[in-house]
């Protein structure tokens, strides 16, 4: 019976150059969809999937996070005296006990790999969640939670994991398969950004991650490796001989890229759409925009 997994690390210390300028004084984590900021939507699917505890990694020029989560007395006391429930409760959402949230920082942009080691001491011995908030995840049960329940059968390692088009395979972690029982794979090896002629498949890791804590412990003797950096993947792929396996687990729902400008458009519209207070206003305009932009050509 494997643990059960309440803490998470969640990796905000990059600098989000792909959106220079914006980025020069918000955490890209704080960009938003439609009214959301990025990182919401990940705090929301850790928290569907029972997490408890949440571990920020960040870094310089990060507070504005810190304060998305802080308590707002004077805005609260504010909202209340009008009597704006609406605007309250969509303001509670951003609201964590003391205590659930912990922030470590990573003094040096060595990696996806360093920077969860940096939670090291925040985890301890047990098996916890790792979500990238740049990849956001639509569908009926969040992507965490079926991973949650995938992992009570499997134990180990598991990473969500989709198939992209073989160019691609340089963006992403891609796992060599094993078994392959369509949800769930088992993992033979992982690379880290492999060009498509050296990819072992197309299936591609997608950054939800339940990892045993040996992760950590392989972190500690960690290498620089691609991209020069210290590699989550690398030190995922040791526990395939080390411990009790890797899955691989084909999560259901959409997947958008928010850490490039085409997904991060993509993604507003997607939300915009799901909105039932601004649909019909939104798909009337896109409808009318793409026909006069035909009209036009
Ligand atoms: C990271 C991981 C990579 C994974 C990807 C998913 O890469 O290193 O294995 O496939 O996230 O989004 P990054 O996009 O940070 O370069």
């Amino acid at each position: 019976m494997s643990r059960k997994v309440t803490k998470a690390v969640f990796p905000v210390a990059g600098m989000g150059t792909r959106f220079l300028p914006a980025t020069k004084s918000i955490p890209k984590e704080i960009m938003t969809l439609v009214d959301q900021p990025l990182i919401q939507y990940a705090i929301d699917e850790a928290r569907a999937a029972g997490i408890e505890e949440f571990i920020f990694v960040t870094s310089r020029g990060k507070s504005a996070l810190e304060d998305y989560f802080d308590g707002a007395p004077v805005l609260e006391a504010a909202l209340e005296s009008k009597g704006k429930t609406k605007l309250l409760e969509a303001l509670r959402k951003s609201d964590m006990d003391s205590g659930a949230i912990a922030y470590v920082r990573q003094r040096e942009a060595l990696g996806l790999g360093h920077a969860v080691w940096c939670a090291r001491r925040l985890i301890g011995d047990e098996p916890f969640a790792v979500l990238l908030p740049d990849d956001v995840i639509t569908g009926d049960v969040p992507c965490l939670e079926q991973m949650v329940d995938a992992y009570e059968q499997t134990g180990g390692c598991m990473v969500a994991a989709m198939e992209v088009p073989y160019e691609k395979t340089s963006s992403y972690g891609v796992l060599d398969i094993g078994e392959d029982h369509s949800s769930i794979v088992s993992v033979k090896a992982m690379v880290e950004k492999p060009p498509a002629d050296q990819a072992p498949s197309n299936l591609a890791v997608i950054g939800r991650y339940i990892l045993s804590p040996n992760v950590l412990e392989n972190l500690n003797s960690m290498k620089i490796g691609a991209g020069g950096e210290i590699q989550l993947t690398d030190a995922i792929d040791a526990e395939i001989s080390n411990g009790d396996g890797v899955f691989g687990y084909r999560f259901r729902g959409q997947r958008f890229d928010c850490s490039s400008k085409a997904g991060y458009l993509q993604a507003t519209v997607a939300f915009g759409l799901a909105r039932d207070d601004l649909r019909d206003e939104f798909a009337t305009f896109l409808d009318d925009f793409i026909r006069m932009r035909d009209a036009a050509e």
